[in-house]
């Protein structure tokens, strides 16, 4: 152990550098504060080193494969065999990553935050000390602090991972070579996507779900569309199922399950949920206040229960997404240097990047039928002139509003480039708008995002490119 360095006092620290973090600290430095940025691992966080970017990157050649092998259908005639070479697949992901991580350390350096790479501890209320790999310790002093530590993937006491069969997504990230076959245990938002894109890569995928459908928190019109999707991608889902237990045997693993049946594997993916990285901070000593699930308890403003000390992002435990994270870091940022901001998550989208894409803001039909007397519309995909010469033509768009006021409650798209369409509805759900009013927007020809104005006359029985209902 080398001796503690002293620095002088912070107006922000922050510990952890994921999207909420880091972006927070530079949000602070453009705001005149002297801050610093705690991380422990690469700049990023999960979603830059082994989430969001990643497995897009991976996702991304899928695709690309994935449409050679549908070439014919658009005229085109490959010669010869083709196929894909995985260690590649996975130096672009990780070219791109390195990138993306090497710019965060660029602009903390244009912006004046100071990292400092190292587990930090918060040791008082005023006080954080960061430990680096050596052992030394460098005592930093805050007059405000900012948990942004993030989650990690959660682990299922009886199924320990093991990294060799019993894997979670970061394994796969590096694994040198994919499994001829998958059991993945959880069809939440990452156990999809990872379905999706290892079924692109020819790897035989099983899953199976606890809960009545796949991609449970969405509308259970997108579950029923993309249980749909994974059947023609010959991906066998078993729902309202669990997993007894786990065992070597028949092509590596044999998974035992509720239902009675037995599923063979080479390997297992937990996709299971996360954990709270809430652990080694000095949380007790601090008598921080917890929420029964062991995430950090914060009131709208970020704030803890210790009033200069802020949660904001995964480890708040309340929507895990990198981009909540980040509208959290703003708001903890304000009230820190004096404001008096609130969480506003109006208008927030969820986007998922299976193939074809789901995305979705505001209410399920089931959570607007609780409050509101609903109406809904549905437009299908296939029936635009877009769709058609992309070949891309599952899914489709359901609006839900409210009967009474024509107001935009909820929509729920599956689809090619869903979740970039999705923001023009995200916008509308923000602005509190009407289906007539987004109906009333002249959209561009030939996009994908017209199945947004179909759906919103389609409300009012208006539908140009639909059969009138009688
Ligand atoms: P999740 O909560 O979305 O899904 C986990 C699924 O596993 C649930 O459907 C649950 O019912 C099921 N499950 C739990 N225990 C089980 C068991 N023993 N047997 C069978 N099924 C079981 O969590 P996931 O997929 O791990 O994702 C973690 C977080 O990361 C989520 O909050 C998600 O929103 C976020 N994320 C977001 C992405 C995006 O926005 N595109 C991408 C990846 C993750």
């Amino acid at each position: 152990m080398q001796g503690v360095v002293k620095i002088d006092t912070y107006d922000i620290v922050i510990i952890g550098g994921g999207p909420g973090g880091y972006t927070a600290g530079i949000r602070a430095a453009i705001k005149g504060a002297k801050v610093a940025v705690v991380e422990v691992d690469r700049l990023g966080g999960v979603c830059l080193n082994k989430g969001c970017i990643p497995s897009k990157a991976l996702i991304a050649s899928a695709v690309q494969y994935q449409k050679l092998k549908e070439a014919d259908s658009f005229g085109l005639r490959l010669s010869g065999e083709f196929g894909y070479d995985w260690s590649a697949i996975l130096a672009r992901k990780e070219k791109i990553v390195g990138a993306l991580v090497g710019g965060i350390g660029q602009l903390f350096k244009s912006h004046g935050v100071d990292h400092f790479n190292g587990y930090g501890r918060i040791v008082n209320s005023k006080h954080v000390v960061v430990t680096d790999e050596e052992g030394g310790e460098t005592k930093l002093t805050a007059k405000n602090i900012i948990i942004a530590t993030g989650s990690r993937s959660m682990n299922i006491p009886a199924f320990p991972i093991d990294g060799v069969r019993i894997l979670t997504s970061d394994h796969l990230l590096a694994a040198e070579s994919l499994p001829r076959s998958i059991l993945i245990v959880g069809a939440g938002v990452i156990g999809c996507e990872w379905a999706f894109m290892l079924s692109m890569l020819d790897v035989e995928v099983r899953m199976v779900e606890m809960l009545p459908r796949a991609l449970p928190l969405e509308d259970s019109d997108t579950s029923r569309l993309i249980e749909r999707e994974l059947k023609k991608r010959k991906v066998k889902l078993f729902t309202n199922t669990k997993v007894d237990s786990i065992g070597p045997g028949g092509e590596g693993v044999l998974a035992e399950l509720s239902n009675g049946k037995t599923l063979e594997a080479n390997q297992v993916l937990m996709a299971v949920g996360r954990a709270f990285n809430t652990e080694e901070l000095g949380l007790e000593d601090l008598g921080l206040k917890l929420n029964k699930n062991g995430s950090i308890h914060t009131g709208a403003d970020m704030r803890t229960n210790i009033k200069n000390i802020f949660a904001i992002g995964d480890v708040r435990g309340e929507i895990m997404l990198a981009y909540t994270a980040v509208h959290d870091g703003t708001v903890a940022v304000d009230n820190a240097l004096g404001g008096k901001a609130g969480k506003d998550y109006l208008g927030v989208p969820s986007v998922i990047f299976t193939h074809p894409e789901v995305a979705s803001v505001g209410l399920t039909e089931e959570q607007a039928g609780a409050k509101y007397d609903v109406i809904t519309s549905k437009f299908p995909i296939r029936t635009l002139g877009k769709a058609q010469a992309e070949n891309e033509l599952s899914g489709e768009v359901k609006l839900v509003a409210d009967k009474k006021t024509d107001r935009l409650l909820g929509v729920h798209m599956i689809g090619s480039h869903a979740t970039e369409i999705i923001h023009t509805a995200a916008l509308a759900i923000r602005q509190k708008l009407t289906a007539r009013q987004l109906g009333e927007l002249t959209f561009g020809h030939p996009v994908i995002s017209e199945s947004l104005m179909e759906a919103a006359h389609g409300l009012h029985n208006e539908s140009v490119h639909m059969p009138r209902r009688k």
